[in-house]
């Protein structure tokens, strides 16, 4: 069945490459030019750099949308849209000349919690309505998801990625891209590859071995392309080993389309590389948001003989191939009336799936009867951070904060806490100078700082209510990384307010649950112990006060995991040493969007000990391990059946939860791999696949299987180019975590296999040390 579907795609796929090109057989060099160049943007501020190709262009359809491409309306080529991001769609919520109207998409829940969710079908679901709204808001592509790895908890665009781990990454991917797609609109997984940090982002070169790149950089990236052909991929702004990737034949048409088999088109990110011509010889078929200069340098290229017009021809075929399937090429009606009320519920839905029940002692969580009234601290329980910012952040109709969501689900708050925190903000924001939304994103202010009531409110508040909830809240985005100080720890003020808040309301004996309103990974060893219950709730999209309180309230039982690790502190993290890298502050900067670029390199040292591949492999002890997360439920898994004791092509595992306690709950199943290390070192364990049950009733059970094949088994050897098995003794690890090991079994392996031979590309230059393992 999905070899006859495999048959369709590709042949529906192959008739329109023949169309686009007899298409371009008829354009002009200056059109063909025109065509692998974006419209440019509309920014003011942006500077003479960034002059758009057709300086009487006034901007697309959308407003707001982050580009267009180039129309040739006498072949009947119409321009296309392509909007941000990955959390929903970004456009201008407001239009000149339309007043009274409005233009807004639902914000869902960050990356970061929809890996949490370990559910590929809720995420897919999500997707079929995301792509409803980029089809009915009158978008082609979404430049969405991005799925580079949480290589360092710093990593200022973490929340829009999914996880550490690229199985968990590529499989999300796959299930949103496939529910977008459904719709007839299209998806830019980006931002490829190995742009996992922000720091100098158009001029840092990651120095990365092959292994490395393989195993946990481009995985995620084939996982995705195979599972769901993405209509495009977005390049990325950073170097790897010397390149741009964006210039990069071996990565963007060796591995992309001859190994992987992509089929789409290949655009940069928004003004990348530096290098058109060198692009379009990579296979970077579309340069994104395009300037005046770049076509220009193409034409005279291809005058020159320096470009092959074929290459250029190529380019423009895949183009216009994607061209042809868009909504807009089919004179799509779009309503621009996306079912905002239905997507707000699904969005809800999936928030409370990736939601992570860190701590909850003596059952503190859910609330009881007796907890009526409660007293809510921290500026974020008013005003609760949906996503993080720039191009990842989406304009929405309306964000529900944890105060709302309380009381919706009929408990009350405290008034006069609420009214010190709202008074506290309001002279805080007044305090702040305007912002244009270009400063906003090149020098943004820093935060509000949190406040902590005086100790007599507090107190006060510790004898009239039944429990306290304190908000912690961080963001972070696009353009710069995040500070260990003040941010990856708390602020002193934030510690402080922890400290006081439980200290008068365990006086009274009464709880004190803290809510983590975060996009990534912060330091919770020196609190968590002062709190009865921690809720991670990630950044949960525009419903997340809802959500929140239907699992403080227990009306949903958590069933979300960490898809990445929390460190005990911040030296522990593999590649601390080695993030954001080094600056060469004597080399030419450049600038991108107003932010400084100045020439770096960062080494990426620790090879493929990434998050729980470091920690479980070295012994080190995480805060909170990968994959960990508790329930109002209790579950035991059982009867792990191998399909043999032999490695014969396949291995098939079968296994069995239970719910064993006394709510109605899901739980995550996760299969772990340890390989023998003849030949090559291999980290303790690796995650091979995964699976969450259905809602499990008290005393229910569900029947899993999970199957693994030789590429599970194989690393990427750097001498021969090929992914290899050694042989020996593998062991099959079912958890409730990486660190919760509920079930085992063996398998053998009688000699060595070879899954797969690739191609000698992408070597570093520079020699360096590598972890090894030991
Ligand atoms: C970001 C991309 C985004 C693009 C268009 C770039 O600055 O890196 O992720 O899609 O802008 O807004």
């Amino acid at each position: 069945m999905s070899f006859m579907m495999g048959c369709f795609h590709l042949s529906a796929q192959s008739s329109l490459s023949i169309k686009a090109k007899a298409l371009v057989g008829k354009m002009t060099l200056e059109e063909k030019a025109g065509l692998v160049v974006g419209m440019g943007m509309n920014i003011p501020g942006l500077g003479p750099d960034y002059a758009p190709q057709d300086p009487s262009w006034k901007g697309g359809k959308v407003p707001g949308a982050a580009g267009n491409t180039f129309p040739v309306p006498r072949l009947g080529i119409p321009s296309i849209v392509l909007s941000d991001g990955p959390a929903g769609v970004r456009i201008d919520s407001i239009r000149v000349g339309e007043p009274g109207k409005t233009f807004y998409a639902t914000a869902w829940p960050v990356a970061t919690l929809l890996a949490s969710t370990w559910d590929t079908a809720a995420v897919r679901k999500m997707g079929v309505a995301f792509g409803s709204e980029i089809h009915e808001l009158g978008i082609d592509v979404i430049l969405a998801p991005a799925l580079n790895i949480h290589r360092n908890p710093l990593g200022g665009r973490n929340f829009e990625y999914f996880s550490e781990d690229p199985v968990i990454a590529g499989n999300m991917t796959a299930a949103l891209v496939n529910g977008i797609q459904s719709n007839g609109v299209g998806t830019s997984i980006k931002h490829f590859a190995a742009n996992n940090e922000e720091t100098d982002r158009n001029t840092m070169d990651g120095i990365i071995s092959q292994r490395a790149l393989r195993e946990i950089y481009l995985k995620g990236f084939e996982i995705a392309v195979k599972k769901s052909q993405p209509w495009t991929v977005m390049s990325s702004y950073n170097l790897v080993n010397g390149t741009y990737t964006s210039q990069n034949y071996d990565l963007l048409t060796t591995i992309l389309r001859k190994e992987w088999g992509f089929k789409g088109l290949v655009m940069t990110d928004w003004y990348s590389g530096s290098d058109p011509v060198a692009q379009m010889k990579a296979g970077n078929d579309l340069l994104m948001a395009g300037r005046a200069s770049e076509k220009k340098a193409i034409i005279r290229a291809v005058k020159s003989g320096q470009l092959d017009e074929k290459v250029l021809d190529e380019n423009a075929t895949r183009i216009l191939a994607i061209i042809l399937k868009t909504p807009t090429y089919k004179h799509y009606a779009y309503s621009d009336k996306p079912n905002l009320r239905r997507d707000g519920e699904i969005s809800k839905t999936v928030a409370e799936e990736g939601m992570v029940l860190l701590k909850n002692e003596n059952r503190a969580l859910p609330f009881t009867g007796k907890d009526k009234k409660i007293a809510l601290f921290g500026i974020h329980a008013y005003d609760l951070i949906p996503g993080g910012t720039g191009s990842g952040a989406v304009n929405k109709a309306y964000t529900i904060p944890v105060s709302v969501g309380i009381t919706d689900a009929g408990l009350t708050t405290d008034n006069k806490i609420q009214h010190a925190y709202e008074s506290y903000v309001t002279e805080e924001t007044s305090k702040r100078p305007k912002q244009s939304i270009f400063d906003e994103f090149s020098h943004p202010l820093p935060p509000i700082s949190e406040y902590a009531p005086e100790d007599a409110i507090v107190k006060t508040a510790a004898g009239d209510d039944d429990a306290a909830i304190i908000c912690i809240g961080k963001n972070a985005g696009e353009g710069r990384d995040r500070q260990v100080d003040n941010d990856f720890n708390l602020s002193d003020a934030e510690q402080q307010l922890i400290h006081s808040v439980a200290g008068a309301f365990h006086g009274q004996h009464k709880k004190v649950i803290v809510v983590l309103n975060i996009g990534g990974v912060i330091e919770v060893a020196s609190w968590r112990d002062v709190p009865d219950a921690i809720l991670l709730a990630w950044q949960p999209g525009l419903e997340g006060g809802h959500a929140i309180a239907d699992l403080l309230v227990g009306k949903v039982n958590p069933s979300g995991k960490l898809a990445t690790t929390f460190p005990l502190k911040y030296a522990d993290v593999p590649s601390a040493a080695n993030f954001p890298g080094k600056e060469f502050p004597d080399r030419p900067a450049s600038q991108n969007f107003g932010i400084k670029m100045i020439p770096g390199e960062v080494t990426y040292a620790e090879g493929i000990y990434v998050g729980y591949r470091y920690y479980d492999t070295y012994h080190v002890a995480p805060a909170y391990e990968f994959g960990y997360g508790l329930s109002f439920t209790d579950f035991s898994f059982s009867k792990l059946k191998l399909s043999g004791s032999e490695f014969k092509g396949k291995i098939t595992a079968s296994f069995q939860v239970k719910n064993t306690g006394k709510v109605a709950g899901k739980e995550v199943a996760e299969l772990y791999l340890s390989a023998p290390a003849t030949v090559i070192d291999k980290p303790e364990k690796e995650l091979k696949g995964f699976a969450k049950t259905h809602l499990l009733q008290p005393g229910q059970s569900q029947d899993i299987t999970l199957v693994l094949t030789a590429d599970d088994l194989a690393s990427f050897q750097t001498q021969t180019s090929s992914w290899i098995a050694d042989p020996g003794t593998y062991t099959i690890s079912i958890g409730a975590s990486s660190r919760d090991i509920k079930l085992k079994g063996h398998f053998s392996l009688d000699h060595s296999l070879i899954a797969e031979k690739d191609h000698p590309v992408l070597a570093p230059k520079l020699t360096f040390t590598e972890f090894t393992g030991k």
